[in-house]
């Protein structure tokens, strides 16, 4: 059975100070959930508090994340960090093709791709994100859009697909307190994994997460669904007291 993941994607939120609260939180919010927790549970942190945060996290279930990486190994790429770099520093997860980074910073589907295959060589797990604008959602594109996001990924990949983690995170509801239905979640969770179906025999075993807009209150009708293995989650993992609902939320659906 796919374990549930709740990573918390903080983006460029976070301070030394608040880094220290917010953990505090959610450490005595596990506590008090015991012993029975099943859901595997990640926070992506700016790069700056990464160090930080792989000290603070030491000792407690949740996983250090980082937001992007570069597909390179070494050398002139001034602004970028490598997967080395990240690996020195405890990091085990790291969000790919955030929508925010295909939109803002000009990544493509194939520089995505890159980025994926470089994780597969080390042991970092890749959270790859696709997903539609609303107007594409509007014209009937969304199946064609995420084939083609996903495509280039897998090819890319070839057999080599283990650690892979989907994400599907509808632009359209990303921070704007839109989420996807239920149904509409669903039908796309299950049309990523006819496509990942097409090219590993593990396609059962790969965790497809949801984000966009969920919170403690919608986290258990998309937890629910059969192939919503997880949750990508923006805005409501700044919330300590929130996203610890959502990891309960998570555990209940594991049990
Ligand atoms: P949101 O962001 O939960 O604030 O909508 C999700 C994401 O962008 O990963």
């Amino acid at each position: 059975m796919r374990k549930k993941l709740i990573a918390g994607n903080w983006k460029m939120n976070g301070s030394k100070s608040f880094n220290e609260g917010w953990v505090k939180s959610i450490h005595a919010a596990l506590a008090a959930m015991g012993p029975s927790q099943n859901a595997e549970i990640m926070v992506c942190v700016p790069t700056p508090y990464l160090s930080q945060m792989a000290g603070l996290l030491e000792n407690t279930p949740v996983a250090l994340g980082a937001q992007d990486v570069s597909a390179h190994a070494k050398g002139a790429y001034t602004g970028e960090v490598s997967l080395g770099m990240l690996l020195d520093v405890g990091v085990q997860g790291v969000i790919i093709g955030h929508s925010e980074r295909r939109a803002y910073h000009g990544e493509s589907d194939s520089v995505v791709a890159q980025k994926v295959k470089a994780c597969m060589s080390s042991s970092i797990t890749p959270i790859v994100c696709l997903g539609e604008t609303q107007e594409q959602r509007q014209s009937g594109q969304t199946n064609d859009v995420i084939q083609s996001q996903l495509s280039a990924v897998m090819d890319a990949l070839e057999q080599d697909f283990e650690r892979l983690v989907v994400a599907y995170e509808p632009v359209w509801a990303i921070g704007t307190g839109l989420t996807a239905t239920p149904e509409q979640a669903q039908e796309v969770h299950a049309f990523i994994r006819g496509l990942l179906a097409t090219k590993t025999r593990h396609a059962q075993d790969l965790k497809i997460l949801y984000g966009g807009s969920m919170n403690a209150q919608n986290a258990s009708s998309l937890l629910s669904l059969p192939d919503v293995d997880g949750g990508l989650i923006g805005g409501a993992s700044l919330l300590a007291e929130d996203f610890a609902k959502i990891i309960t939320s998570a555990n209940a659906e594991c049990n």
